[in-house]
């Protein structure tokens, strides 16, 4: 037994080279702290918000504003590490639909931000070339209305998706009617509304963006309507209508997605660009996804932190924004089963542990935030 702990350690230490030497600790499995701000994190992170943004059906991208914090699990010999990373995010203007990589999408104006936090688990083992993410949570928020309204009393109030007033619906129908009635062809009708805000400049604006399908062309609208287009959401529209005495004006801009060309994964660098570090010294590689290869997790939205604000002084920072991330419960860890994604037959066993607490994360966490006002910064 005695020989045992340091032939242990001296195999951990050799597989991540990068690190201090593990503290010969007995108990639960060492995780140790990495800092915000390094290449490879950032291109974990990177990863992982891909990889979030490719699990999602509808919304928008999320894009990374800092990575909060970050752990490694180094495994057994030969298995890799599992990381644990806590990632602040922000919401972009492309709906994932569009299939863009979040570096392509800005983010949108103060205003109208909608902000949260992910925490994911991820898979590396760079000598199968295996970069997977087995689970992943996040939490959305607008920003805060009430510090908008102050810093800022002219800015359209941003109801995200506020479908209780009609006008909304009405602005989305009338944006999309002058649309299809410059569209020489081809016509759309409305998926849904995605986005609503409202401002008032003389008179009521609603603004609204919303999903559009192709529907019957002009020509052959009755022949069309028993087998109508394909019904998939082909791109966004932008509409707005404004109110001054008894006069509307109405206008639209829409974006059309490029057609999901069934190009191999991978192949396309700005579809899903390498990790640069982790891959420095091999050729570029396709990521070992296999078909039952699919992350767990969900997105969830909760409204502005407003009224919580109001009723008790000093938020809870674990409560403003709830990310529920555990595989297990288990500080000893419990094996987790990612069989599926080696070709032959897999020795030994991945451990993951209960998701860490961010007490004790590295003292270079958070990282540099990209937009760092604290209105849009999870507490
Ligand atoms: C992710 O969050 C949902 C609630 O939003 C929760 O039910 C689920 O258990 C969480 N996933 C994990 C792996 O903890
Ligand atoms: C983060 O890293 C970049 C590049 O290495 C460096 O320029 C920047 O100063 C770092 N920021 C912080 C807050 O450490």
């Amino acid at each position: 037994m005695s020989l045992f702990l340091p032939l242990a350690l001296c195999t951990l230490a050799a597989c991540c080279g990068a690190r201090s030497p593990p503290h010969p600790v007995l108990g639960p499995p060492p995780l140790f702290p990495l800092g915000c701000n390094s290449s490879d994190v950032l291109d974990i992170a990177n990863f992982i918000v891909q990889d979030i943004n490719r699990d999602q059906k509808d919304g928008y991208v999320l894009s990374l504003n800092r990575v909060s914090d970050a752990r490694e699990h180094p495994q057994e010999a030969g298995l890799g590490s599992l990381f644990y990373f806590t990632l602040d995010v922000l919401e972009t203007g492309c709906p994932v639909l569009s299939r863009k990589s979040w570096k392509n999408c800005g983010v949108r104006h103060l205003h109208e931000s909608v902000y949260g936090q992910c925490k994911a688990i991820f898979y590396i083992n760079k000598a199968r070339r295996i970069f997977f993410l087995p689970a992943y949570n996040c939490t959305l928020r607008p920003v805060s209305q009430s510090k908008i309204t102050t810093t800022c009393p002219d800015c359209p109030s941003s109801s995200p998706h506020d479908l209780s007033n009609p006008k909304f619906l009405e602005t989305a129908t009338e944006s999309l009617a002058r649309y299809n009635d410059k569209s020489p062809s081809k016509q759309y009708s409305l998926v849904k509304i995605t986005k609503t805000s409202k401002q008032w400049v003389f008179g009521p604006a609603y603004f609204v963006e919303y999903l559009i399908q192709e529907s019957c062309p002009k020509s052959q609208a009755s022949s069309c309507a028993l087998q109508p287009p394909n019904s998939v959401p082909v791109g966004i529209c932008h509409g707005s209508l404004t109110e001054r005495h008894s006069e509307k004006s109405v206008s639209v801009t829409c974006d059309f997605f490029e057609s999901e060309a069934p190009t191999p994964r991978g192949e396309n660098p700005t579809v899903n660009p390498r990790p640069v570090n982790l891959f420095k010294a091999e050729e570029p590689q396709q990521t070992t996804h296999q078909p039952k290869a699919v992350p767990k997790g969900t997105v969830q939205y909760l409204p502005d932190l407003d009224n919580k604000a109001e009723d008790s002084q000093g938020t809870d920072p674990v409560e403003a924004f709830p990310v529920q991330l555990d595989l297990t419960t288990d500080p000893q860890g419990e094996p987790l089963d990612v069989s599926f994604l080696f070709l032959d037959p897999m020795e030994g066993k991945l451990v993951v542990l209960p998701f860490p607490s961010k007490e004790q994360r590295s003292a270079e966490c958070p990282g540099p935030a990209q937009m760092d006002n604290p209105l849009i910064l999870p507490p």
